[in-house]
């Protein structure tokens, strides 16, 4: 596993935590504010008033009030403004923001500027800027330009934090921390190989178990001591070294992220969390190990062509709420578009309050749209705003409005609830690197992967957690892995006892193939699961063509790949074999099911077509008598259950362009949003309250 804190930042770690209060005894006190936020809900923006004069905060902020706002985020990118010069701090301004925010009913959400550094830092220390991997030194102008290694820029970001902390810590109309803002961008300067090696010894031990644990004695990489090992993110290098130089920035990016959230927390009222905002997807670090020690998980939801497609949307949500396995914030979303893609198509009208409710659906307890007014200059005059650059209301703004003013009316209905997910699906950061890093077949892309097997899971039981491999699995009856590329001993010793204890694990493609040094497993697939499943992978093949299958799943065919299977135990299975194809395929076994103690496990080595996975995904969970809540559900609906602290509500989304008549539950009372005589139009949303009695299902 990754280790949290090394080397050098260690010491800086341990400085930190000698002065903060018990960390359980504040994490305690954290999560109890978090389970009675101020306000169930929290709508907003992103709100700059550095940007603008100050006779104009007024204005803002009541535009804001009419809106329904109750959240303002301020600060993130203003690093020039409260520290104009080296150790000189000027918060006299942003006393008078956030005085005027909370005067208009907002609660403040600060952000750490560090994604912003100001151009004397530049000047002053050119050390502290990122060097690319070809060695180039990235230059003031931007953002994110400085080196997550450089112990400098960790200072100078501590600091700030610190003195914001310091002034707002305690500062009752300041509810959280976003710590910088979207991290990612690793550097290849001196210090962060230094960091490297720091971090390679830690993990290893010894060189010699490095050089055990890579092969290095394939074509000659055997290394005499960690100094000599590069620090490279790519290109023709050791899938081992790749493999952890992942578990390198993690690392690094973690405890960068953490030496400021120490900073805050030594002096902060624990009333107050802690996050960062992250992307959707973001490969840069492990986002479980990210969020091990912050409060909170959120994150910038954008739909960058305007093409909403709410199924793979909702799986972004569902990864994020897996996170922490708790309800998140919603940090930032488009009013209507962006302004970075190729063509930055508008949502259409209604779409961006469906986006806004499909959040909260799957568990977000905030939305935060970027941004209010786009600046008169800098590099987004173009993304979508709520005023215009005349400071009046552009169209979007009255249908953000009515998020509010929803939100606001559904707010009783879903305070302290959270989204039940009646199965599970694993997603690991480390399997996905791996094969990102040897696709085999160019079209074999992990996030694709376990969204094809995400879609008719989601969409048949309404509710589906996605989990790191080592959460606790015992409550759901059913857990897919669709590519468990990457799996350790101890893990595959947990989902075997997962198994024996009653649960129905499914494997796809791929799985239990490396070990966490991106080793292959000595054994064939399932690697450590194999004598579990009772049946091996006895070879794998890309395939530039379709191949059929047959069997009791039904007819179809499997793209991309296709893995042949041998049973070695008795009592295994054969759910589907191979068609003719080219040769080696032609009658193999593709899928095979065990009973094992009171479960099952069972292996697809195929990436099934939609329709062979959607049949598939319905067996499995009849097998598990998992039922959807609304039944029938039409393709565009969009049925999310939120349930807890006695209640339980229903989001429901039309998503399509037609009027919708769901089946409700008897009993559902609506409590805002469209539906009118059980109708639900196109783009129309409606949160419903069902009786507690009506769940039998607990808040998962
Ligand atoms: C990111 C950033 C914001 C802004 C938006 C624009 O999410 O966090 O500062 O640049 O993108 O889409």
């Amino acid at each position: 596993m990754v280790q949290r804190s090394f080397g050098l930042f260690a010491t800086i770690a341990l400085a930190a935590l000698a002065l903060a209060p018990p960390a359980a005894a504040q994490r305690e006190a954290a999560e109890a504010a978090l389970a009675a936020p101020k306000v169930p809900l929290a709508i907003g923006v992103a709100w700059y008033p550095e940007q603008w004069p100050e006779a104009r905060w007024a204005t803002d902020l009541a535009l804001m009030q009419k809106a329904g706002f109750n959240t303002v985020r301020l600060a993130e990118f203003a690093w020039s403004r409260m520290e104009p010069s080296e150790g000189a701090f000027d918060f006299v301004w942003l006393d008078r923001a956030i005085a005027a925010a909370h005067a208009a009913g907002m609660q403040v959400v600060l952000g750490t500027p560090t994604a912003a550094p100001p151009a004397w830092m530049s000047q002053l220390y050119p050390d502290i800027l990122r060097v690319d991997e070809n060695g180039t030194r990235a230059e003031h102008g931007g953002r994110r330009h400085f080196s997550f290694a450089s112990a400098r820029y960790r200072g100078f970001a501590t600091r700030i934090a610190r003195e914001m902390a310091r002034r707002y810590g305690r500062d009752a109309r300041v509810i959280g921390w976003q710590i910088d803002n979207e991290v990612g961008p690793p550097s290849f300067d001196a210090e962060a190989q230094v960091l490297w090696h720091a971090f390679l010894k830690q993990r290893y031990g010894t060189i010699d178990t490095l050089n055990r644990r890579w092969t290095t004695q394939y074509w000659s990489q055997h290394y005499d001591n960690f100094e000599q090992v590069p620090l490279r993110a790519g290109g023709q290098h050791n899938p081992g070294l790749l493999l952890d130089f992942k578990h390198f920035t993690t690392a690094t990016w973690t405890d960068y992220v953490q030496a400021q959230a120490r900073a805050i927390r030594a002096v902060a009222d624990p009333r107050q969390w802690v996050t960062t905002n992250t992307m959707f997807w973001n490969a840069g670090f492990d986002h479980y190990a990210m969020h091990r020690d912050l409060d909170l998980a959120s994150w910038d939801n954008y739909i960058p062509d305007g093409r909403p497609d709410w199924l793979a949307n909702g799986a972004n949500h569902d990864l994020v709420r897996g996170y922490k396995q708790r309800n998140f914030w919603l940090m930032e979303t488009q009013p209507g578009r962006v302004d970075w893609v190729p063509v930055n198509r508008a949502l259409d009208r209604g779409q961006t309050r469906e986006m806004a409710w499909q959040a909260i659906g799957h568990g977000a307890d905030a939305v935060l749209y970027w941004q209010w007014r786009s600046a008169l200059n800098g590099q987004e005059q173009y993304h979508g705003a709520m005023l215009g650059p005349d400071g009046t209301p552009f169209p979007i703004y009255d249908e953000i409005a009515q998020v509010a003013r929803d939100a606001a009316a559904a707010a009783p209905a879903l305070a302290g609830t959270a989204p039940v997910g009646r199965i599970a699906m694993l997603f690991s950061y480390d399997s996905r690197w791996a094969i990102d890093l040897q696709r085999h077949h160019r079209d074999f892309d992990p996030v694709k992967q376990f969204t094809a097997w995400y879609r008719p899971l989601r969409s048949i039981a309404q509710g589906v957690a996605v989990l790191p491999v080592d959460a606790d699995l015992a409550r759901y009856p059913l857990v897919v892995a669709p590519s468990l590329h990457v799996v350790t001993q101890a893990q595959a010793d947990r989902l075997a006892a997962y198994v024996r204890g009653g649960g129905h694990l499914v494997l796809g493609p791929r799985s239990g193939m490396k070990d966490d040094a991106n080793a292959l497993w000595p054994q064939r697939q399932p690697g450590p699961l194999a004598e579990l499943l009772g049946a091996r992978v006895e070879q794998y093949y890309a395939l530039d063509a379709a191949a059929p299958l047959t069997g009791s799943l039904g007819a179809g065919e499997t793209a991309i790949w296709a893995e042949t299977l041998v049973p070695e135990a008795k009592d295994v299975e054969i759910l589907e074999r191979y068609g003719p194809s080219n040769g080696w395929l032609d009658g193999k076994p593709a899928a095979v099911t065990r009973r094992v103690g009171k479960g099952r496990i069972t292996y697809v080595g195929v990436w099934p077509d939609e329709a062979m996975l959607r049949g598939f995904a319905q067996r499995l969970l009849d097998a598990a008598g998992v039922a959807p809540v609304v039944p029938d559900a039409p393709p565009a609906l969009e049925v999310m259950e939120r349930a807890g602290n006695g209640r339980r509500a229903l989001v429901l989304i039309n998503h399509g362009a037609t009027p919708l008549r769901p089946a409700l539950p008897a009993g559902a009372v609506p409590v805002t949003g469209d539906l009118r005589d059980g109708v639900l139009p196109a783009h129309g949303v409606a949160v419903v309250a069902l009786t507690p009695a009506q769940a039998g299902i607990s808040n998962r």
